[in-house]
């Protein structure tokens, strides 16, 4: 485990664009998170996010799925995160469902972000189905995975409104920047041992300093 002279060691299990990766390395350069990102893992070798790690002197780990069971490719991404003794594992973007040995192995140490209010709209193209359903507010949740897609404890919350005139990219664009806000939050409480997952609740315990 980590102490405050040893900081807690992050993998972030990315696909794409990557910037929710580059927020939470912000919040950890600006000194709010004390942790480090040890490793990207990304399973697209053509990923933005790959270009946003190495510029922040990060390694990067391609872990090809290309061939493998979805149980194969998770217990190579679990011999990946041994190595780097890995203390928390973020998702952000990540475009592969988490299967058993990743749980099993890290019960409790992995979260995701999801551009919606969880429960609603799970899965793919979170935003588009909220402006298709006519919701008036949506948003983004923070919460630990568990074996289901996007049902894991919730974490942290924060909603935006649905405009009348909203596309699918002004929405993502106004959910964004909210994710950016309550992600690197998120995995502050967590670094913090803040967060007690208690049934379906997290409860989130006082700062002890
Ligand atoms: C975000 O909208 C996140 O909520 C979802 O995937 C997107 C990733 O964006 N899980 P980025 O790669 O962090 O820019």
């Amino acid at each position: 485990m980590y102490n405050k002279s040893n900081k807690a060691k992050i993998a972030v299990l990315a696909s794409g664009r990557g910037s929710n990766f580059v927020a939470i390395q912000k919040a950890i350069d600006r000194g709010e998170i004390a942790a480090r990102i040890a490793v990207l893992i990304c399973d697209k070798p053509k990923a933005k996010v790959i270009e946003a790690a190495r510029e922040f002197g990060i390694d990067v780990s391609i872990v090809d799925s290309a061939g493998l069971s979805n149980d194969e490719f998770d217990k190579k991404l679990v011999a990946e995160l041994k190595g780097y003794a890995i203390d928390l594992i973020l998702l952000a973007g990540f475009m592969k469902i988490v299967g058993r040995p990743l749980l099993e192995n890290f019960p409790g140490k992995i979260i995701n972000i999801h551009p919606s209010l969880l429960p609603s709209f799970k899965g793919l193209n979170a935003q588009r189905q909220a402006i298709e359903y006519g919701a008036k507010i949506s948003g983004c949740t923070v919460h630990f995975i568990d074996e289901g897609v996007d049902t894991g404890p919730i974490i942290l919350q924060s909603s935006v409104p649905v405009l009348d005139n909203d596309t699918e990219e002004t929405l993502s664009a106004r959910i964004l920047e909210e994710e950016h806000r309550i992600y690197p939050e998120g995995v502050r409480l967590f670094v913090e041992k803040r967060l007690r997952i208690d049934g379906r609740r997290v409860i989130i315990e006082e700062s002890s300093c």
